[in-house]
């Protein structure tokens, strides 16, 4: 099978990590890859955004599969080109995509299927802002309605903060505070049958102990110690089931990777958002315990045949992602940095450890940052102390000036609190 992957992230190396191990799979493509992907596909020189762009570089390559990694290219629809052009792409189409690229369509999906959620209000004017906020009382949450790479939420007891932040938005959801550990859980769905992946944590925010702002995630862990081994089979009945057959009532079925980002509560698990995409870093730790091998599942989701596929299998190890991300980041990132130890993590710790490159870019025989989060570290170990030691031992290794990390990534979970 001729796969290409369209994206550029650490989520796409991971991909394409993955598919580069699948023994059906006879030619890798990524269009526009970074540095790292660079290593197991051949890279092109597309404009992800571009459906026509891609259609044709697929149609070029005789691909027999395009899978659309980011958010912003699905909901350009560049998926539904892809199949226009006659070839599977897993993903769905710009209609669905909006369960992503709309909060407020999303919580409008979520009200018809039932889907547990936080209260909200969708406002337009500060008026409608101050209201909601006062409805439901601090700590405050506001979301840009639109699409913010994770970025577009404040939460804030800070009440001038909340409405500064919604000020700044042409249209903003409000909504009531989930407390509880947060899970993300993935679905592939070819509309009709959904198959869950297994769940992981991811952190959100840049500094250690949860402090800093919002990011898009520096580090993830699964499998998830603490939970109720119960929770992928309710989530599967009460969210992610009723979702897909809500779209497809809709006439919008939705094929590809439902994301759920879940709050446990006390009072039961509600949805605090979807994703229309495999989530960064959680799709690193993911697809490092996935067994099946990956072409197959997400060509029976692209051509609608899930139901005849065999159960997942999963490997037993653990596995935990750090992400390094430059100077600044979340706020404007210092790029252009270069990168050393890359080579002595191959060296010393593969298989057990890998770097997979985000905003990466190759200058001359040196690899240089490019972008906000440059990398991530991925380790497996028997457990989650030995993944987190193994990808720790590996970040310890990588230098890039001013770069940051969180040292906590699974620290309480590996430690069973
Ligand atoms: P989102 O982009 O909707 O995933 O929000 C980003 C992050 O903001 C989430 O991962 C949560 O940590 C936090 N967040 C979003 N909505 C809520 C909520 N209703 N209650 C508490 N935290 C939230
Ligand atoms: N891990 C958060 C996201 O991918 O949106």
């Amino acid at each position: 099978m001729k796969v290409l992957v369209i994206g550029s992230g650490a989520r796409e190396h991971a991909l394409c990590h993955s598919l580069s191990h699948d023994p059906d799979v006879t030619a890798l493509h990524c269009a526009p890859g970074n540095a790292g992907i660079a290593g197991v596909a051949e890279l092109h020189q597309v404009d992800a955004l571009d459906g026509a762009a891609v259609a044709a570089l697929a149609t070029e390559l005789g691909a027999d599969l395009v899978v659309v990694g980011p958010e912003a290219p699905l909901v350009a629809g560049v998926a539904d080109a892809v199949r226009a052009a006659g070839i599977p792409a897993f993903g769905p189409s710009k209609e669905a995509a909006r369960i992503e690229g709309s909060k407020a369509f999303a919580k409008d999906v979520m009200a018809g299927a039932g889907v547990p959620t936080a209260r909200s209000y969708v406002c337009t004017n500060a008026e409608e802002v101050a209201d909601a906020l006062d409805a439901f009382g601090a700590p405050y949450v506001v979301k840009d309605d639109g699409l913010a790479a994770g970025k577009g939420v404040v939460v804030t007891s800070d009440l001038a903060a909340a409405k500064e932040h919604a000020a700044g938005c042409e249209r903003v959801v409000i909504e009531e505070f989930l407390d509880g550990p947060e899970v993300s859980l993935f679905a592939v769905t070819d509309g009709d049958t959904v198959v869950p992946l297994q769940p992981a944590q991811d952190f959100k925010r840049a500094l250690d102990g949860d402090e800093g702002p919002n990011t898009g995630g520096m580090g993830a862990y699964s499998p998830l110690p603490w939970a109720d081994p119960k929770l992928v089979d309710e989530v599967m009945q009460t969210v992610l089931q009723p979702t897909v057959d809500e779209m497809r009532r809709r006439g919008t079925p939705f094929s590809g990777l439902l994301y759920a980002g879940l709050a446990i509560t006390g009072r039961g698990v509600r949805v605090i958002e979807f994703n229309a995409r495999f989530g960064d870093p959680e799709t690193q730790v993911v697809l490092a315990r996935l067994k099946t091998p990956l072409a197959g599942l997400l060509l029976a989701a692209a051509t609608g045949l899930l139901a005849d596929l065999e159960p997942l299998r999963w490997s037993e190890d653990a596995a935990v992602t750090v992400v390094v991300a430059s100077r600044n980041y979340p706020d404007t990132p210092r790029t252009g940095d270069p990168i050393t130890g890359l080579d002595e993590v191959a060296a010393e710790d593969a298989p057990h450890a890998y770097v997979l490159h985000a905003g990466t870019r190759r200058d001359g025989d040196d690899v240089v940052s490019a972008g906000g989060r440059v990398l991530s570290v991925t380790a497996t170990g028997k457990d989650l102390s030995e993944a987190r030691e193994r990808a720790y031992t590996a970040v310890g290794r990588i230098r890039l000036d001013g770069s940051q990390h969180r040292t906590d990534i699974a620290a309480k979970a590996a430690a069973g609190v």
